[in-house]
């Protein structure tokens, strides 16, 4: 699914990915959000030991989400995002974790505040969709 946010008072639909800037702002994004992957002690294990795949594909994922170029669906074919997410033990616990991360670094980025309303949005919605294990009990 593709994402087409129309700005009130202009002629023609614009992305977010057009809003942002485009393919440099995702970059940038994913750059900043997997440097507190990396320093996140529950979300770092979770991941490749080489985190710079990750951020790339991730990058190529949001700009085509946000009406940017299709690359990711010609490398990956269709995202499936969830499934491709089952190898993964995400809980409520991880998934707060990663999504406090990531509107941490979409707020501490440049934008339209209609694009930063919509990529929280977003962000909060599909991350609760990526839950695929019960809460470990604590202790
Ligand atoms: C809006 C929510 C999310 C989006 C859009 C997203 C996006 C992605 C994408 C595009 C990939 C690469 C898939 C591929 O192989 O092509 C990926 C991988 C991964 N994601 Fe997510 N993700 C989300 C939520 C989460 C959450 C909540 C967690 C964990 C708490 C998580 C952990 C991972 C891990 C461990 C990988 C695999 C390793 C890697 O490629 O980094 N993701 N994610």
């Amino acid at each position: 699914m593709r994402m087409n946010v129309t700005v009130r008072g202009s002629r023609e639909p614009r992305t977010v990915y057009e809003m942002v800037g485009g393919t440099v702002f995702f970059e940038d994004l994913t750059r900043r959000f997997y440097e507190r992957i990396e320093a996140d002690d529950v979300l770092r294990p979770l991941h490749p030991e080489d985190l710079s795949e990750s951020a790339r594909k991730n990058a190529l994922f949001l700009a085509q989400y946000w009406g940017g170029p299709t690359t990711y669906s010609e490398e990956r074919g269709q995202p499936r995002l969830r499934l491709r997410h089952m190898p993964f033990p995400i809980d409520g616990a991880a998934r707060d974790r990663w999504f406090a991360h990531m509107k941490t670094t979409v707020e501490e980025s440049e934008m339209p505040e209609e694009a930063r309303i919509a990529m929280i949005d977003y962000f909060d919605k599909a991350s609760v969709m990526m839950i695929n294990r019960e809460q470990s009990p604590p202790g």
